[in-house]
This record gives structure tokens, sequence and C-alpha cells, in this order.
């Protein structure tokens, strides 16, 4: 039977019917393929490929080109779910022109069926403009990585009163300005509760607690593989990849060394 496409609508729609929604990162074609037969409804090409792929210590050193290579990738192979491009820093904060430019880019070039921005208030009138040339937008609130030199580290945000209203304001303005989902990042889960509340637009949470209507982690992280920057307290392993690898690479590494790879069997006559 053929595959169909997951949509925006789509994910609207689960919202309206309560169904949550599961979102996992995803940067290369090999695991983006796996993601997709699992049957993962939308995989995030996000800007963390930069320190998850790269070995970066930040998402700011990411391009508009590494974004449509990984983009590219995950999207050759995935006939299901609906794949989002990040926009990386500096690609839509100089000018609503630029912003514009890049998300289609982000569309033609790496063939991604929307983008995401981190920002609420301040990014509302570059979600406007490109929700407006149809582009799909999700937005991103809380703590955004690519305010992290402001931040002064990847500390939750939101835990004041005035931090709240400010957040809460971020997310109506998101949602105002036509973004179709909204990931809650690094808040706490009272406050994603709340905002969940009152938008109309699924949230989508990340170290947000429960309350969310969907959740995303990044992929490395819950299939075990070792993170540079350790790992975070919201994450659940649901696999132990990094033990998985490093035993079948020192039994791979023993045997060429002992000669025991290849056999004849494994040679061509
Ligand atoms: O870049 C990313 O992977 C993200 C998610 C963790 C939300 O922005």
């Amino acid at each position: 039977m053929k595959k169909r496409k997951i949509t925006v609508p789509d994910i609207l729609k689960m919202k309206r019917d309560g169904v949550k929604i599961p979102v996992l990162t995803a940067y290369g074609a090999s695991i983006a393929a796996l993601l997709d037969r699992a049957g993962v409804p939308i995989l995030l090409v996000g800007d963390s490929v930069g320190m998850v792929e790269a070995g970066h210590e930040t998402t700011l050193e990411v391009t508009v080109e590494d974004i449509i290579y990984h983009t590219r990738a995950v999207r050759r192979v995935s006939s299901e779910a609906l794949v989002v491009a990040d926009m990386p820093f500096m690609s839509y904060q100089v000018s609503v022109e630029d912003a514009l430019k890049n998300a289609g880019r982000l569309v033609k070039e790496g063939m991604a069926s929307a983008v995401k921005v981190e920002g609420g208030q301040r990014t509302a009138a570059v979600i406007r403009a490109i929700t407006d040339i149809d582009i799909p937008v999700m937005g991103h609130i809380g703590l955004t990585p690519q305010s992290v030199h402001r931040m002064g580290g990847y500390r939750v945000q939101g835990r004041s009163g005035a931090e709240a209203e400010i957040l809460t304001e971020d997310a109506l303005a998101v949602e105002e300005s036509g973004a179709f989902a909204v990931v809650l990042e690094g808040i706490p889960m009272k406050l994603a509760r709340t905002i969940t509340e009152r938008l109309s637009i699924p949230t989508i949470g990340i170290g947000a607690g429960p309350h969310t209507d969907g959740q995303v982690l990044v992929v490395n992280d819950m299939l075990g593989m070792a993170s540079p920057t350790g790992t975070p307290k919201f994450v659940r392993r649901y696999a132990d990849l990094e033990t998985v690898i490093l035993t079948a690479v020192e039994r791979y590494t023993r045997d060429v060394i002992q000669g025991k790879f290849p056999t004849e069997e494994e040679s061509y006559k």
C-alpha cells in the first residue's frame, strides 16, 4: 500500500483530536529511514546537528548550507514523516527579506515541508512573513539554544512569574503570527501546561514535562549515543547504542589485528 505523507493539517488535527505528537530530530538518511518506518510523524532537522554530528559547542556555527544538506538526506528517505528544517542562527535575524530567502531555500533546495525559527514576540514579524508565502512555520520558545550567550548557558527559562508571563506572551505571539506548532524547550511543566491550554496550535515539549501536545528529543540522546555535552535530566534513553557500537567496533578491531577478519568465505573467488 502506498504510504501517505503527513501534512500540516494532519498535525493540527492531532491536537484537536487529543492525539499526542511524537517528534525526533534526524540528520542523515540511514537513521531517518528507520524513524520514518517506525512511524514518527515529524522529523526535525535541527540545528543541533552542529553539536551532535559536527562536534561544535553551540548551534551558532551551523549554516543554511549545512541544514540544506542534511534536510535533503532526511527528506529523500521519508515517505510519511513531515520534514521540518531548522533555520540556523543569522538566517532570519537580519531582515525579513533574508528570512524569506532562506526559508525558501530550505523548501526549494532542502525539500523541507516546513521550517522552524526560535523566538517569540521578537520573531513574530518573521513568522508572519514566512507563513504569508505559504511556508508552514514551527515556533520555538523558552530555552532557545541560539540565545545561549544571553542566557549564560543552557538554563531552564520561565521560573519567575515575570519570565513566565513573557513566555506566555511569546507563545501567543507565535500562534497569532500563523505558526502551526511551537516547541516549548526547558521550561517548568506547570507553565508548559498553561501555555498548552491557551493555544489552539500544538505545543511540542522538550524538557517541558508531560502536559504538552507532543514531545521532541534529539535522536542520538534517546538512542543512548554518547553526547559531548552529557545527557540532560529530561532525556529517556530507549537504547544503549553507545555500548552496542563500542562492543562491535572493539570486536572488529580485535578480529582485524588477529587476522580473523575477513575469512576466505568472506572473500571473492
Ligand atoms: O535543534 C534541535 O534539535 C531543536 C530541538 C531539540 C527542538 O531545536
